[in-house]
C-alpha cells in the first residue's frame, strides 16, 4: 500500500492591488457579465470571461429555468459560446466571479464538478493549459495553472473505448 499527494498550486492574490492588469481586466468583463445573468430562482449571478489564444474575450453568465437542471452554468455558458464561435482556437484563461445579493462574498467562487469537467475538454483538446482565476465581490482572488488542478483524477476521452 501507498499514499498519492496531490498537489496544486494556486496563487493567492491578497489583494486587489497586486492582480495584474490583464488579469484585471478580465475580471471586470466577468463581473459585468454577472450583472446579466438570468438568476431568477437562486438570484446567485455568475460571470465569466474567457480569453482566447487570439486575444478575443467571449463572456457568459449563468441561465435558470423553471424547470431547474435545464439552467446552464456561467462557466459552461461562455465555454460553449466561446468554442461554437470559435472552434480552433484554445481557452488560454478563464476568469469567474459571482455576486450574492443577500450575502456579499468575501471568498473566491467556485466552479462546480460539470464545469470543471467541461473545461477540461478543451485544456485536453487543445493540450494547452487553461488558467483559471476565481474571485468574489471582494477578499482573495485564486489563481490556478490550470483546470485539471482543479479536478484531479479527471474522467478523460482515455477511458473511453
Ligand atoms: N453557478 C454558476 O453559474 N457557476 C458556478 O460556479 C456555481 C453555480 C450557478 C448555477 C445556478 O444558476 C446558480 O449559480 C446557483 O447554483
Amino acid at each position: 500500500m501507498k499514499t498519492l499527494k496531490l498537489e496544486s498550486e494556486v496563487l493567492v492574490y491578497e489583494d486587489r492591488d497586486e492582480i495584474p492588469e490583464d488579469i484585471m481586466r478580465l475580471l471586470v468583463q466577468a463581473e459585468d457579465a454577472a450583472t446579466r445573468a438570468y438568476a431568477k430562482y437562486s438570484n446567485f449571478q455568475v460571470g465569466a470571461a474567457i480569453l482566447l489564444n487570439n486575444g478575443e474575450v467571449v463572456t457568459g453568465s449563468n441561465q435558470e429555468n423553471a424547470v431547474y437542471p435545464c439552467g446552464l452554468c456561467a462557466e459552461r455558458t461562455a465555454a460553449f459560446a466561446a468554442s461554437s464561435r470559435f472552434p480552433e482556437v484554445p481557452f488560454h484563461t478563464i476568469v469567474v466571479t459571482a455576486i450574492n445579493p443577500v450575502s456579499p462574498l468575501t471568498q473566491p467562487v467556485s466552479p462546480c464538478g460539470s464545469c470543471r469537467q467541461a473545461l477540461y475538454e478543451y485544456e485536453q483538446k487543445f493540450n494547452q493549459p487553461i488558467e483559471v482565476v476565481l474571485s468574489g465581490q471582494s477578499g482573495p482572488v485564486y489563481r490556478f495553472r490550470c483546470v485539471a488542478d482543479l479536478l484531479p483524477y479527471t474522467f478523460h476521452a482515455g477511458f473511453l473505448p
